[in-house]
């Protein structure tokens, strides 16, 4: 964060000073996880249930916290005081990003591929200059001014990722921290239980757009039309990216490789250029368009950009993580979340890797589909089936749809079995796998991927432990973040 006197925190948050001294200066990081704080941070205590951040205000304080923003005094601690912590941070971040006239915010919304799109954005302007992009989702109200209260005098670009659970969520985020460029990747059906229709999802993802300045740049899917209408809803300029053949940044001729990495025609107002990716799966073509469109807009030239795209790579984890095992097993780590529209993707990379080889898909139940429920999972399975996959483990009872949508697709030459849990699909494969198979696995979160961790550990690699703190918050302890 840049530097903030205790007096100009209290201004910003509507805060009183108890204990504190008005001069004493903020110069280090804002964290809620009393273990992060470091000399000059400011430690923001919440209130929980479980665990209330209160109780660690000393300790944030011995560790070097110049105060604590709360909602209840401490004696002998240094407070900035609040009615709520949670709306105080915020107001935090919305005061430091107005002090840092030099940066552009970037926000990236959708049903399905933020936090990767987000990722690729963020290596790709880390090139045009300095970059806060934090691996992960930190999509909701309290990741959201975490990450945008990383920022400093030196940073360049924040790239933040927004996610929606309703109506307005977006454009609350978009009040906290108010982007200058916009990107709308796709309305799907994730939480579609609890907003109603796609429609309504479309109405909440819109509010990005809705949010830019005048000067700003609204990047849309013209794939997508949901998306594409939300032209009608900016005053901004908008750049349409996909495989449309209108679309201001586009791909022609579109190929995979056997490892399921795409390569395309890149066409864009300033000319032509190959671009080859090493990231898996059909998908990132779309997602690599969008994060050409930034780029483009914050002046890369097209050849420089055409090479970018083809370095870029992984960063957060669990997502599309493709590894080939000793013993010749190729695994696709997609546990991290999984909708139906996500789940299609990663059964299409799964078939296109496993051309000719033994395909095997590790399912789990998609959680807040509502009524769509049923339907949504009987799809994915019934996808499974028509591409071909040769087997199919579907975890737990409520991904049971998944299943029998497999099933009942007449002449599939492949295999389902329903199993209660994780551990019984880990028992399973390490029955049948054999050198040469291709593994997805895919589920809402924690539901698949101790699946992957076992897939990693038989092959001598550690499990993958960053997802679960992705999800981690004292206050905010909600298990899926938002959409
Ligand atoms: N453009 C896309 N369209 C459909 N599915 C995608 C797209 N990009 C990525 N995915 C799939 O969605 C999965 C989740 O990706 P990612 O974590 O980037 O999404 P997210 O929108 O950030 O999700 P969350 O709502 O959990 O934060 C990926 O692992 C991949 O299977
Ligand atoms: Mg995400």
């Amino acid at each position: 964060m840049i530097a903030l006197s205790l007096a100009e925190v209290a201004a910003a948050v509507d805060g009183r000073l108890e204990a504190a001294d008005p001069a004493a200066t903020v110069t280090g990081s804002v964290e809620f996880d009393s273990r992060k704080v470091g000399p000059g941070s400011l430690f923001v205590a919440f209130p929980g249930e479980k665990v209330d951040g209160h109780d660690y205000a000393a300790t944030a304080i011995q560790a070097g916290a110049v105060a604590v923003l709360g909602s209840r005094a401490v004696p002998g601690v240094p407070m900035v005081l609040v009615d709520d912590a949670l709306t105080a941070m915020g107001r935090l971040a919305r005061a430091a990003v107005d002090r840092l006239p030099e940066l552009t915010v970037i926000g990236v919304t959708g049903s399905s591929g933020k936090t990767t799109t987000k990722d690729l954005i963020g290596q790709l302007t880390a090139r045009l200059g300095a970059t806060v992009a934090p691996p992960g989702s930190f999509n909701n109200e309290l990741g959201h001014p975490y990450t945008a209260l990383q920022a400093g005098p030196d940073t360049r670009y924040l790239v933040m990722e927004k996610g929606a659970r309703g109506i307005g969520h977006v454009r609350y985020l978009c009040e906290l921290v108010p982007p200058r460029i916009s990107v709308v990747l796709n309305v799907g059906t994730s939480h579609i239980g609890e907003f109603g229709s796609q429609d309504a999802i479309a109405q909440a993802k819109g509010e990005l757009v809705e949010a830019l300045p005048a000067d700003g740049l609204a990047v849309l899917n013209a794939d997508d039309p949901r998306v594409d209408a939300m032209s009608g809803r900016t005053g901004a300029r908008v750049v349409r990216y996909g495989e449309a053949p209108d679309a201001d940044v586009r791909a022609e001729d579109v190929t995979l490789d056997e490892r399921g990495h795409p390569s395309y025609t890149l066409v864009t107002p300033e000319g032509r250029a190959s671009v080859r990716l090493g990231l898996t799966g059909r998908h990132q073509v779309g997602n690599t368009l969008a994060a050409a469109a930034v780029a483009r807009e914050l002046g890369m030239p097209l050849a420089e950009l055409a090479t970018a795209l083809g370095e870029l790579g992984l960063v957060s984890t669990r997502r599309m993580d493709v590894f080939d095992r000793p013993d010749g097993v190729t695994v696709i780590d997609d546990s991290y979340n999984a909708n139906p529209a996500s789940m299609a993707v990663a059964v299409r990379a799964l078939a296109s890797i496993g051309q000719g080889r033994r395909t095997v898909a590790v399912l789990g139940y998609m959680a807040e589909l509502g009524p769509f429920e049923s339907d949504g999972h009987a799809e994915v399975g019934q996808l499974v089936a028509e591409l071909g996959v040769d087997r199919l483990l579907v975890v737990g009872e409520p991904a049971a749809p998944i299943h029998e949508g497999a099933t009942a697709v007449a002449n599939w030459g492949g295999e389902s079995v329903l199993l209660t849990d994780q551990a019984a699909a880990v028992e399973v494969l390490r029955g049948e796998l054999r050198p040469g198979d291709v593994v997805l696995v895919k589920g809402s979160r924690y539901r698949t991927w101790e699946v992957a961790d076992a897939l990693r550990a038989d092959a001598g690699s550690e499990p993958v432990r960053s997802a679960r703190s992705e999800l981690a918050s004292p206050a905010v302890a909600t298990e899926g973040g938002t959409e």
